[in-house]
């Protein structure tokens, strides 16, 4: 029987037969399957609860992992709970999932800690589930990127985005390029500190990715968002092109204006872009995308391409069809954000990242649809919804309110495929970008990512119909992850609308 709000789980599973009871943990409990997953399950229970359960040296014990293809689908699995547990994963990503889902039926009672007892078959609605973090804006270590990545995979979110150039400030290191992070790299929004990703920080972070089951997209933002560019090339860039939103605001919130070859430590947008009659800008382009194709095992590529309010039109089409294309030729596939789309020639295949809002505005929607017919596919992160760096309610500290300002059953409530006029088909999944203007600390972006991409996570995860994929279900399971997310040191903010559990 499938009861609602029965099982704390998020995202919501495809199928849950809630069991009988709990079955205790014991002491003695030991874990069979010989992959990665094992340790890191080991690890996860020891954290939560403090017992430490032992590895099986032979085949028998209380806790099974297996993967096998016929059994599951490609990251989906079965799990089941009773006497014993057993997971059985369709590939090594789906045995993963299935242990996320086991730490969340883990729970303390007065009777100590015990496993739900359920009965779950599960898989993905969305093959591409994502996240981003802004680095440009604050810069974070590779630690808090592991922490974000630990925190994130275990909602099942399976990419990782990196915005890795903005005006602030150029992220990682390029050997044919190296005054891009000598000389632009140092400062970051309002004076914080900057830094950057040597080629090892970065194989580290896409190592880390990989072994919980995310793909890394590095972005280099394209031709605008491009002042640090100038920093350490002059000759890339244009002169920064002042517009009446960037004069205002920066007024409004006291912030200096750029200046052509000096650090720029504003939150401004759309005053900076590279040089697009140059022929040295595409050997720009050409050596960067080849140096993060080396570094990327996943497909993808993004070139950016978002308000570039100082980039003629026409300038702006020829550049992104050369960018997307100088992409194919490194052997990647272009990822582009949505205004991308309104150049005719983008290379065939590109993806475009729709971050208009729930209802499109001027010509998003059109510009979002080129990408599908030029055979491409579409990921949505719906600004009004699904951006982590807007804030809860008016008051609160941190993050923005340009687009909305985003409660968590706002987060919630929204149907990706219902956005845009194009075939469901043609969406590939789901992103929740986290800008970091107002984030100075890994801990000041978890308080914004939580619980709001839990949301997201089950928009992109769960099935798009069943009883319990509505908002009452949701809180009541988004609430029960307070205790993992506690001994994960997950800094969450416990927004009122949810019924926050203590255990
Ligand atoms: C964006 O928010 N400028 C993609």
């Amino acid at each position: 029987m499938v009861l609602p709000h029965s099982m704390p789980l998020v995202p919501l599973p495809v199928s849950v037969i809630v069991g009988d009871g709990r079955m205790p943990l014991s002491q003695t409990a030991r874990i069979v399957g010989d992959s990665a997953v094992a340790a890191h399950l080991i690890v996860a229970i020891a954290r939560r609860s403090g017992i430490r359960l032992a590895h099986s040296s032979d085949a028998t014990g209380e806790i099974l992992l297996r993967i096998d293809a016929e059994a599951a689908a490609p990251e989906g699995y079965t799990l089941t709970v009773a006497d014993s547990v057993e997971i059985v994963g369709g590939d090594e990503a789906g045995l993963f999932y299935g242990v996320q889902t086991l730490l969340q039926l883990l729970r303390e009672d007065d009777d100590g800690w015990a496993f739900l007892r359920a009965e779950i078959t599960d898989a993905p609605r969305f093959a591409r589930r994502g996240v981003m973090l802004d680095v440009t804006r604050h810069f974070f270590s590779v630690d808090e990127v592991k922490k974000f990545i630990d925190s994130t995979s275990a909602l099942k979110f399976n990419h990782l985005h990196l915005h890795l150039s903005d005006d602030q400030g150029w992220r990682i290191h390029i050997d044919s390029w190296p005054k891009l992070t000598e000389l632009a790299s140092s400062t970051a929004s309002l004076g914080a500190p900057g830094g950057f990703y040597s080629k090892d920080d970065y194989r580290e972070i896409v190592a880390y990715a990989a072994e919980h089951h995310m793909l890394v997209i590095p972005e280099i933002d394209l031709p605008g968002h491009t002042h640090a560019i100038g920093v350490a090339y002059p000759e890339l860039v244009e002169d920064p092109v002042m517009n009446d939103s960037l004069l205002a605001e920066s007024e409004r919130l006291g912030q200096p204006l750029p200046v052509a070859g000096e650090p720029y430590l504003g939150w401004g947008v759309g005053h900076s872009s590279v040089r697009i009659h140059e022929e040295r800008t595409y050997d720009f382009v050409r050596d960067v995308v080849r140096e993060l194709a080396e570094l990327t095992p996943g497909p993808y590529i993004h070139i950016g391409g978002d308000e570039s309010l100082g980039t003629p039109q026409a300038d702006f089409d020829l550049f992104v069809e050369r960018a997307t294309a100088i992409v194919v030729d490194e052997g990647k596939i272009p990822l582009a954000w949505h205004e991308v789309g309104a150049a005719k020639d983008i290379a065939e295949g590109t993806v475009g990242q729709y971050w208009g809002k729930t209802t499109p505005e001027g010509t998003h929607a059109a510009e979002a649809a080129h990408f599908v017919e030029r055979g491409g596919s579409l990921i949505m992160s719906a600004a009004d919804v699904a951006y982590l760096d807007m804030k809860y309610t008016a008051d609160y500290p941190l993050g923005l309110t340009w687009a909305a300002i985003i409660d968590v059953r706002a987060a919630y409530e929204w149907e990706p495929t219902e956005v845009l006029d194009v075939p469901d088909t043609a969406i590939l999944g789901v992103e929740a970008p986290l800008w970091s203007e107002t984030t100075r600390t890994i801990d000041e972006v978890e308080r914004l990512v939580f619980p709001r991409a839990a949301a997201q996570a089950e928009v992109a995860w769960s099935p798009r119909t069943a009883p319990e994929r509505a908002w009452e279900s949701f809180r009541v399971r988004l609430g029960s992850m307070a205790p993992l997310w506690k001994a994960e040191h997950v800094d969450f903010h416990p927004a009122d609308e949810i019924p926050w559990s203590t255990r």
